[in-house]
């Protein structure tokens, strides 16, 4: 089974951003965590980060269409891109959104959820491990 792991904007400088929030590990611990967790569970994950809303909404469109899921974390998107929520939900693939902040516990703006619409499911609030979770939720879903 190949996931597709996409993070969206500002979640490049995980590390020196806003520690207090996001902690101080960075996306290269991040994705190096997803990577072996996915080992582990006999899955493919091919990890990707952009900062442009067309750039995840291409490799949606592109690596998406050769992946059995999506997992993704939106970053401020999540919160008002109905174009991203179109490409997820055009992608027909179950899709997880993964927050490792609890945004349901932060202003009322983050409140606003527009991609969660098109995922099977949202973790938000258990760090980084909330990308694991999700990656069990996959490989079970997938027989793997
Ligand atoms: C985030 C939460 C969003 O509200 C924020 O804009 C981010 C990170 C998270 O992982 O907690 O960039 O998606």
């Amino acid at each position: 089974m190949k996931v597709l792991v996409l993070n969206g904007p500002n979640l490049g400088t995980l590390g020196r951003r806003e520690p207090d929030v996001y902690g101080t590990r960075t996306l290269a611990d991040l994705e190096a965590m997803v990577t072996k967790h996915a080992r582990e569970l006999g899955l493919e994950v091919s990890c990707r980060q952009s900062n442009h809303e067309g750039q995840l909404i291409d490799w949606i469109e592109t690596q998406g269409a050769g992946s059995d899921a999506i997992l993704i974390n939106p970053g401020a998107l999540s919160h008002y891109s109905l174009a991203l929520a179109d490409a997820l939900r055009g992608s027909g693939k179950p899709v997880v959104e993964v927050h490792i902040s609890n945004v349901f516990g932060r202003e009322p703006e983050r409140q606003r959820m527009v991609t969660a619409a098109a995922a099977r499911g949202v973790i938000s609030g258990l760090g980084f491990d909330g990308y694991l979770a999700a990656l069990d939720y996959l490989a079970r879903l997938g027989g793997g």
